[in-house]
């Protein structure tokens, strides 16, 4: 009897941690990450470039290639899901940017915020300046709000 006890707890101490709530998952991703007292500041920011076919293609480009984005957030943008074996990483999953919710969210102001700073707690790491520029990290968020308008 013990023994099935302490392996309910072990299993409910797993699921904790990595069990994605089946109700409310998605108010946890829409939660601003850029804390209460910068986001307002962060919402101001505007991305200087526009959504230029050649711009999208430069963010394309640092997506795949040396900022190395895809490894978490998928060639496809969908953020890996389930394809993560439990143990790789801490924390809440990559984010999916094909999620219309999520895009209709943020603002560019508080995603290129998070390529500055990271999100705090989780395996998003800061990009600006060790792998990214600024206008680099505007080219990659041109090719990230691309996920947006592919229909899926
Ligand atoms: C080591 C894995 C990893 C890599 C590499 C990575 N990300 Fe992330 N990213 C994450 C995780 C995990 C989250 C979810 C963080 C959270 O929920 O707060 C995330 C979240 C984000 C978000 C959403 C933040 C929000 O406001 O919801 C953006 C935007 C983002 N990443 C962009 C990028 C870009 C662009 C790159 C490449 C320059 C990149 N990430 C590389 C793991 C990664």
């Amino acid at each position: 009897m013990h023994r099935y006890l302490l392996f309910r707890v072990c299993v409910v101490a797993a699921l904790g941690s990595w069990g994605i709530p089946a109700f409310g998952a998605d108010e946890a991703v829409l939660k601003p990450r850029v804390p209460i007292d910068q986001i307002e500041e962060a919402r101001s920011w505007r991305n200087p470039l526009p959504a230029t076919e050649e711009n999208i293609e430069k963010g394309r480009k640092l997506f795949h290639g040396k900022a190395f984005c895809m490894t978490c957030h998928g060639k496809d943008g969908a953020g890996l899901g389930g394809d993560i074996e439990p143990g790789i990483l801490k924390g809440p999953l990559p984010r999916n940017f094909t999620d219309k919710d999520w895009q209709a969210a943020r603002t560019d102001g508080e995603l290129f915020w998070i390529l500055k700073n990271g999100s705090k707690g989780t395996a998003m790491a800061s990009f600006i300046p060790l792998v990214l520029t600024e206008e680099e990290a505007w080219q990659v968020l041109r090719y990230v709000r691309s996920f947006a308008t592919e229909g899926k």
